[in-house]
C-alpha cells in the first residue's frame, strides 16, 4: 500500500482519537500518505476525504469523541453503497483502509476488502462486545465511568437506606455491567447472558437490609432490562423497598480516556499500519492476554463473544 485512509464508525469512544492518531503518525513513519474520511463511511459515500500529516493529530491522545466524527450509514449496508465507497476510495488513489468501531463498522471493512481494497479493522467501542479481543478502545474508561456514578450514589444511598439501580449501556453485552459492578461491590449485577429472578432479587436484598446492610447497588445492562421496570418489580415483592433509577446513558461515552484505553489504541492502530504494508488484508486487530493479534474479519463477525461466567461468578460470591 501506498496511500491509506482512515475512519472512525458507529457509536464513538474514548480513545479514538488516540487510535485515529496512532494510524496518521505510524503511516506517515513508515512513508505513506494518510487521509482523513470525516463521519464514517456515510462521510465516505459523501467524499469527505482530505489528507492528513503529523499536525492533524496533534493535542488529540487526550480527547474523548473522535476528531473524524462518527456515523451509522444505512446506504453503506448495500451492495451499490459499498461498490461507490470502493470506487471513491480509489479515485483518491486510496488502496488501504483502517476502519475503527464496532460490529457493524467491522463488516463495512469486510465488504470493501471484497472489492479490492486493503482494510483493518480496531475494536472501538465501549460495549466490549468483539470477539477476538479481550478488550476494545473505550471500554475501560466507560467502566471507570460507572463505578465513579457507583461511588456517588453508594453515599446517598447509605444515608437513606435505599436500593440503587443503575442502568448502563452495553447493547446486548453485560460486560460493562459486569465489571463496573465488579469494581463498585454492586450487590446485584443483572445481564443479558444470565437469566434472573426478582423475586429471588428482591428476597436477598430484603434480607441483607434486615441483617444490616445499609444500601443495595444494582447493575443492570440494558440489554437485560429497564431499570424502571426493574424498580416497579423490586416495589412489587417488598412495597418498602422504594429503588431509585439512574441511566447513566451518553455519559458512558464522553470524556478523556484512560491511559489504558489510549494505549492499547495506540498499539492497535500502529500493528493496523504495519499489517497493512505487510500485505495483510480483511483482518481484525485485538489483544489476547497481552498480545497484540490479527484475525480474519469473517471469523471476528460471525462468532459471538463467550462471556466470562467465571468473573460473574466471582462477583456473585464476593456481593454478599
Ligand atoms: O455501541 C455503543 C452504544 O453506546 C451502546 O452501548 C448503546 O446501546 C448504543 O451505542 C446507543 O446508541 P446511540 O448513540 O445511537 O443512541
Amino acid at each position: 500500500v501506498k496511500k491509506i485512509a482512515v475512519l472512525t464508525s458507529g457509536g464513538d469512544s474514548q480513545g479514538m482519537n488516540a487510535a485515529v492518531r496512532a494510524v496518521v503518525r505510524s503511516a506517515l513513519y513508515f512513508g505513506l500518505e494518510v487521509c482523513g474520511v470525516q463521519r464514517g463511511y456515510q462521510g465516505l459515500l459523501n467524499e469527505d476525504i482530505f489528507p492528513m500529516d503529523l499536525r492533524s493529530v496533534g493535542d488529540i491522545i487526550q480527547r474523548g469523541g473522535t476528531v473524524l466524527q462518527s456515523a451509522r450509514c444505512k446506504e453503506f449496508m448495500t451492495l451499490e453503497g459499498q461498490q461507490k465507497g470502493a470506487d471513491i476510495l480509489r479515485k483518491h488513489g486510496i488502496d488501504g483502509l483502517v476502519v475503527i468501531g464496532g460490529d457493524g463498522s467491522y463488516q463495512g471493512a469486510n465488504k470493501l476488502s471484497k472489492l479490492g481494497i486493503k482494510t483493518m479493522a480496531l475494536p472501538g467501542t465501549i460495549d466490549n462486545d468483539i470477539s477476538y479481543t479481550d478488550t476494545t478502545i473505550g471500554f475501560d474508561t466507560a467502566v471507570g465511568i460507572v463505578v465513579d456514578a457507583v461511588n456517588k450514589l453508594r453515599d446517598t444511598m447509605s444515608s437513606h437506606e435505599r436500593v440503587s439501580i443503575v442502568e448502563v449501556m452495553g447493547r446486548h453485552c453485560g460486560d460493562i455491567a459486569l465489571h463496573s459492578g465488579l469494581a463498585s461491590g454492586a450487590e446485584t449485577i443483572l445481564v443479558p447472558e444470565v437469566s434472573y429472578d426478582l423475586k429471588e432479587v428482591a428476597d436477598r436484598m430484603h434480607h441483607n437490609f434486615a441483617c444490616g446492610k445499609r444500601h443495595s447497588i444494582v447493575i443492570v445492562a440494558e440489554g437485560a432490562g429497564r431499570g424502571e421496570d426493574i424498580a416497579e418489580q423490586l416495589h412489587i415483592h417488598y412495597p418498602n423497598l422504594e429503588p431509585r433509577v439512574t441511566v447513566l446513558g451518553h455519559i458512558q461515552r464522553g470524556g478523556t480516556p484512560t491511559p489504558r484505553d489510549r494505549n492499547l489504541a495506540s498499539r492497535l492502530g500502529d500493528f493496523a499500519v504495519r499489517k497493512l504494508i505487510e500485505g495483510e488484508s480483511d483482518k481484525a486487530c485485538g489483544v489476547i492476554k497481552g498480545e497484540i493479534v490479527l484475525t480474519d474479519i469473517d471469523k471476528v463477525v460471525n462468532s459471538k463473544k463467550e462471556f466470562d461466567h467465571e468473573t460473574y461468578e466471582l462477583a456473585l460470591r464476593l456481593s454478599q
